[in-house]
């Protein structure tokens, strides 16, 4: 199972990925995760750092050569899901050209819809556990005591507000493009969790 996961900020690709990474034995690919590491590391170079904190992309050949590396090593053998990537056109062409040298395709591009008032309040209230990568919600799925809180850099609102605008500009090509390969599944993401994870997995064809 090679599958893309598109979603504004705040959607709950994240929280959906575990689900069918757990259900499929691949990997979660997350580029703002090995971003968001590089940066923990120091690796990341300041003007990136910065880019990201206000909400923008990075430049597409940064992420293109963290995901040809990433997938190429043992656990993404049998398959992997890309959770926030390709966000772009020119992504998604880089991408499909690394798996056609490798003779390999993509199954699914599953793109989860949710309005913008949903998306700040998901957002801005999300809490992430820093030892176990856990993301629980204030409101929603509250964290248990003890648990290392992290809140996200970009969590802010107005930088939300800015990755919805981002978002928006960007999916009006990539969704378009995968639907013309015949990739795209759309997943209504309001509701709850368990209700949207029921959806999900009708879209790619498990129960
Ligand atoms: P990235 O880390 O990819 O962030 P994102 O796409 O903005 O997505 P999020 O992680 O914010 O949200 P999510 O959809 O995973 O939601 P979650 O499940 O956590 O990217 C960050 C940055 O890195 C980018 O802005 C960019 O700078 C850079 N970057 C990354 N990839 C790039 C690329 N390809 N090209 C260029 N730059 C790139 O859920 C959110 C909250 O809602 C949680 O609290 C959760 O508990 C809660 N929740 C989830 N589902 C529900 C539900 N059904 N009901 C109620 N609450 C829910």
């Amino acid at each position: 199972m090679r599958l893309v996961f598109v979603g504004p900020p705040g959607a709950g690709k994240g929280t959906q990925a575990k689900f069918i990474c757990e259900k499929f034995g691949i990997p979660q690919i997350s580029t703002g995760e090995m971003l968001r590491a590089a940066k923990t590391a120091g690796k990341l170079p300041t003007e990136l750092v910065e880019k990201m904190g206000l909400g923008g992309l990075v430049p597409d050949e940064v992420v293109n050569g963290l995901i040809a590396e990433r997938t190429t090593q043992d656990d993404a053998k049998n398959g992997f899901l890309l959770d926030g990537f390709p966000r772009t056109v020119p992504q998604g062409e880089a991408l499909g050209g690394l798996l056609k040298d490798r003779g390999q395709s993509l199954n699914v591009v599953l793109a989860l819809d949710v309005p913008g008032e949903l998306l700040i309040e998901r957002a801005v209230l999300r809490r992430t556990d820093k030892r176990t990568g856990q993301i629980y919600h204030l409101k929603y799925n509250p964290p248990p005591q003890g648990a290392d809180l992290e809140h996200r850099a970009d969590d802010q609102e107005d930088v939300v507000k800015k990755r919805v605008d981002v978002y928006e500009k960007m999916t009006a090509e990539l969704l378009p493009y995968y639907d013309k390969l015949g990739l795209l599944r759309r997943v209504n993401g309001v509701g709850t969790v368990d209700e949207v994870k029921g959806r999900v997995f009708a879209a790619i064809g498990s129960k």
